[in-house]
This record gives C-alpha cells, sequence and structure tokens, in this order.
C-alpha cells in the first residue's frame, strides 16, 4: 500500500540570502499604521459571507477601536460590499480622520466598477493586486514573468486614469503582488518597482506597497529576510508606505508581522482575531495587546474586549476559542494551585498605578475589562491559595493558613466527586457546612464578663444550650476567650488546646461585623470553628463551641460527664 502519510512530498521553503540582515537587532518600539480587513479578506473567508447589518456592526465597531484605515471590501466582485461602501459614503458614516480601502483586480471592468461604489468619497485607497508566484504563473496563469508584469502595470494604469476622472476625491494607490511568500525575490521586486514607477509616488504623496503572506510558507524570520531584503531594492523608499498582510497557514501569522515590522515595514493588514482564508489573517487584536503589554501605545483601544468578541460572534457567526490569546474565556484563569498561590501572592503585593509584575498574568486584566474574581476558578488541580482567594475576593473571608489547608481538603473532594469546576456559592456554602453551622451539641445563649483590672484577668459566665437543656458556666482567664475555655474545659472535662485564634472585621458601615476563626487540638489533630457577630466576643465564643462540636462529630471528643450533670 502507497504511504498516505509522506513527507518525502513536499520540500523545504529556500532561505533568503541575506547574510547581512538587520531586523534581528531592531525592537518595536511604536505603532505601525493598521489596517483591519475583516470587512473584506475576513469577509471572504466565511461559510455566509455579512448581511448588511452584519457589516455595519463590525464597521462600527472598527471604528470606535480607533482603527484608522479598514479595507471595506471588493465591491466589484460583490453586490452586497458594493451596496455596504454606498451606505457608508451616502450615510456619512465616515469619520474625517478614517480612509476607506477598497480591493480590486488589475482589470479595467472592475477598476471601472470600483470607483463607481466609490463615487463622492472624500478620500480612498484603491487597492489593485495581480498574482505573481512561481505557481500562479506556471500552472494558473500559463504566462511568463512579462505577462504577470505587464497585467500589473496596466492594472496600475487604469487606477491611475480613473483617479484622475474623479478629481473631487482624495486617492491613495496601493499595489500587491498576491502570493508574494511564493514569489521569487528578484520578480517581486522588478514587478512592484515598475508599478511604483508608473504612479511616481513622492515622499508627499506615498502610494501603499503591501507584501502579502498570501500562504505562509516559511518560519517567521524566513518572512521578515524577505521584507528586508524588498525595503533594499525597492525603488522610491521614501515615498512608499511599506505594508504587509500575513495569513496563518503555520500558526505564526502574528509572529511574521512582528519580525517583518522590525525588518522595516510601516504598516500592517489584518482581522479582529485572525479570521480569514483557510487558518486566517493576521491577529491584529494579540499583535496590538503584545505591544501594550510591552509598554507601548498600540492606538487601538481593547479595553472593553467581551464587546469586541460578541461583535466578532454576531458579524462573523463564529466563535473564538476559550485559550484565544488576551481574549478567550480561560485566558487569565488559573485552576492549578501553585499558579493560584503565586498569583495571589503577587497581586496581594500590588498597589494600583504600580508597575505590572505579576506572575503568570503577562497584563493585568482589568486592562480589557475582567475582573479579578474571574482569575482564580477551583476545580480539584486546585490548592489552598485559590480557594483562600475566592473567600476574600468574593465574601471578604480572610482564612488562616492552616484553615485554608483544611478547606481546601474538603473544596478537593467536593470537585472530585462531582468531576467539575466548583464555583464561588459552592465553596461558600461548603464553608458555612463544614465549619459554620456545627451548633450541636453546644450552643451559646448568651454571655457575660467582668474584667479585673489589677490582675487584667476575665471572669466569664456564660448559658450553654447542651443537646436542648440549658447550662450555665462560669470561668477565668486572661481574656474572655481564655476564660470560656477554662470554664467549658472545667465543666465538661473535655480536653483540648485551642492552638490558634484570629478575628477581622467583614463588612463596612451599619453592615460591618466580625469573624472569628478558632483551631483547637484534640490528640493531635486540629478542628476549626468559624462564626460572625456584631460583637466580637460573641463571634469568638461561638467559634469556640463550633471547633468543640466539630471535634464530636468526628468522634476525635468521647464525651463522658456531659455539661448538664455538672
Ligand atoms: O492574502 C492576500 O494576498 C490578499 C491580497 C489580496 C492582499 O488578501
Ligand atoms: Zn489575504
Amino acid at each position: 500500500m502507497a504511504n498516505q502519510f509522506n513527507h518525502k512530498k513536499y520540500k523545504p521553503f529556500q532561505p533568503v540570502q541575506l547574510s547581512d540582515r538587520t531586523w534581528p537587532d531592531q525592537v518595536i518600539s511604536k505603532a505601525p499604521t493598521w489596517c483591519s480587513v475583516d470587512l473584506r479578506d475576513g469577509n471572504q473567508a466565511l461559510v455566509e459571507p455579512m448581511t448588511v447589518d452584519q457589516k455595519t456592526r463590525m464597521w462600527d465597531l472598527l471604528v470606535s477601536m480607533g482603527f484608522k484605515e479598514i479595507e471595506v471590501g471588493f465591491p466589484s466582485a460583490s453586490k452586497p460590499d458594493f451596496d455596504f461602501v454606498r451606505k457608508i459614503i451616502d450615510e456619512n458614516r465616515i469619520p474625517e480622520d478614517v480612509t476607506i480601502q477598497v480591493l480590486v483586480q488589475a482589470r479595467e471592468h472592475l477598476i471601472e466598477r470600483t470607483y463607481e461604489a466609490l463615487k463622492g468619497v472624500k478620500k480612498a485607497i484603491v487597492h489593485v493586486y495581480n498574482s505573481t508566484s512561481k505557481v500562479q504563473r506556471e500552472k494558473v496563469f500559463k504566462m511568463d514573468r512579462e505577462g504577470i508584469k505587464a497585467i500589473a502595470v496596466q492594472g496600475a494604469k487604469w487606477v491611475q486614469e480613473h483617479a484622475q476622472k474623479n478629481p473631487n476625491s482624495e486617492w491613495t494607490f496601493q499595489y500587491s503582488p498576491e502570493s508574494f511568500t511564493g514569489t521569487e525575490l528578484d520578480f517581486a521586486v522588478e514587478v512592484t518597482n515598475a508599478v511604483i514607477e508608473t504612479w511616481e509616488p513622492t515622499p508627499d504623496n506615498k502610494c501603499i506597497i503591501n507584501l502579502p503572506s498570501t500562504v505562509e510558507m516559511a518560519t517567521p524570520n524566513v518572512f521578515a529576510d524577505q521584507i528586508e531584503w524588498m525595503c533594499r531594492n525597492l525603488v522610491r523608499r521614501d515615498s512608499i508606505v511599506l505594508s504587509i498582510h500575513t495569513h496563518n497557514d503555520r500558526g505564526t501569522g502574528v509572529a511574521a508581522s512582528e519580525l517583518a515590522l522590525m525588518a522595516g515595514a510601516d504598516r500592517v493588514e489584518g482581522t479582529l482575531f485572525g479570521n480569514g482564508e483557510r487558518t486566517g489573517n493576521l491577529d491584529i487584536v494579540c499583535m496590538a495587546m503584545n505591544m501594550y503589554s510591552q509598554g507601548i501605545d498600540p492606538k487601538l483601544n481593547m479595553h472593553n474586549m467581551s464587546d469586541i468578541v460578541e461583535t466578532y460572534r454576531y458579524s462573523n457567526q463564529m466563535d473564538i476559542h476559550p485559550r484565544h490569546p488576551y481574549a478567550g474565556e480561560l485566558v487569565f484563569t488559573a485552576f492549578s494551585g501553585s499558579h493560584q498561590d503565586a498569583i495571589k501572592k503577587s497581586l496581594s503585593n500590588y498597589g494600583e498605578g504600580e508597575e505590572w509584575e505579576i506572575a503568570y498574568l503577562p497584563i493585568d486584566p482589568k486592562d480589557v475589562g475582567k475582573r479579578y474574581q474571574e482569575v482564580i476558578r477551583i476545580n480539584s488541580q486546585s490548592g489552598k491559595g485559590g480557594v483562600a482567594y475566592v473567600m476574600e475576593q468574593d465574601f471578604g473571608y480572610r482564612l488562616p493558613r492552616a484553615l485554608q489547608m483544611e478547606f481546601s481538603k474538603a473544596i478537593q473532594k467536593v470537585s472530585e466527586d462531582t468531576q467539575t469546576e466548583v464555583n464561588s456559592q459552592t465553596i461558600f456554602s461548603t464553608f458555612q457546612q463544614e465549619f459554620m453551622l456545627s451548633n450541636m451539641p453546644f450552643s451559646l445563649r448568651e454571655y457575660g464578663i467582668q474584667r479585673d483590672k489589677g490582675s487584667n484577668t476575665d471572669s466569664v459566665r456564660a448559658v450553654l444550650h447542651e443537646d436542648g437543656q440549658s447550662v450555665i458556666i462560669n470561668g477565668q482567664g486572661n481574656g474572655p476567650i481564655a476564660a470560656f475555655v477554662s470554664a467549658i474545659k472545667e465543666v465538661s472535662g473535655i480536653d483540648f488546646n485551642l492552638t490558634d485564634y484570629s478575628e477581622h472585621a467583614i463588612g463596612s458601615g451599619a453592615d460591618a461585623k466580625a469573624v472569628s476563626y478558632i483551631q483547637i487540638e484534640v490528640s493531635g489533630k486540629s478542628y476549626f470553628g468559624v462564626a460572625t457577630d456584631e460583637d466580637i466576643v460573641m463571634a469568638s465564643l461561638v467559634a469556640v463551641l463550633r471547633s468543640i462540636n466539630n471535634a464530636i462529630k468526628s468522634g476525635a471528643i468521647v464525651r463522658q460527664a456531659t455539661v448538664a450533670n455538672s
């Protein structure tokens, strides 16, 4: 049987001969001119192209994000595209500082129709292209290099002539040698230079040369070499805006655009979340957010990331992956215990306005409209840090360390039993169940304290309920809790040590309460009780009883004499 999975079928991409390349030493320090091609390249790749309404929503979003150049369609090839271009011109929807761009093949009747679509526009970029790669020349067009160059030059002339017939608009010309990455560099530069010389751009009246990685064919460094080589060999470099347009066939569309920027590109075309032909276009959101995370103003506003995602879903009828960089539902979420711990610790040392340096979080989730609550989510992989974080963030409880450890075991069990994530409400109800609802056999009805200032001693008198019967206990100690512990030990004969006590306020103003955490030890094992009350002493005494009740429930304390018998 013939081998159906045979790498010998493919040949490696030949590297560019550019031993004195300079791009590896460059650093990206400012945003390029962005051009969104969502409404054209993105739209062309959809199962069902956008309706006018979907296009309008996407257009409004792109404008609101701050795109100044937007390719709005291929009006000579599609009626909905033609109608959409007319709509935004006729309805005066194009802001002064935004330039629309339209794509057209280098064919006269299509160019003519394109200018019809643009009638009355204040300014526009007319983007003309033809395919130049070896495979397209030899296998698709069956044309030699001269023939392909002639198409490009003729297209450039028509674009210019039609612009001259429409002098009331401000025109910018753009040329793409489509399938550039599959074009021999000497030929790519020959065709492109011929187009440039046709248009005769000047530094004050530039044209755009867009070099597309129509199909991504090599590692991103090779694309960067191609761009640096072109920058060195194009004529009138100072009169050209050098644009790139990467696709993502090898999954490195963003990397290729970033390296190409280092190699001299001025302008970048792409789409939101990379929607586009096959594996997509450059993901502009990712590339711009990468810049943002390096302290560079990307000149695009992505604070309302969830709105961007929502419009993307509506207009493209597609979803984004939960792990999509910067925007996916899970990209700022940690489930694993060690990650949660590190995030919790770094966040607790972070002050608003400080430089961002938080483990596992390359950017502040708040910058893209997320809440810290969404950062830590709990499943069976999570540890004490994560559970403690949720208790503090969502409910205001700052659990002591030993209690965190005990509680996280309970939560892990819930998660393992249910085999699901444990949400915040379940975490809290489990906490209550484990530490705050143990009111049998002992509960507290009332108490009174007297302080002897001379000896620094407190005397406590308390009325308990034990299995429903009232009991009065009395004790002394250097503080109310010590006095209460001494009273209950004496009367019940229960042997335990109070090993930890802490409390803090919860809530504020009239709603403020105290929460008290008690840890006791019985036969070397710890038991916990937690209580809240407006009265801090009441909260502490109730917490003591709950810790004893928990020890009794677990069987650690076998009650001999009951308090009722005292
Ligand atoms: O990918 C591509 O080559 C294109 C061109 C039309 C620029 O979309
Ligand atoms: Zn494309």
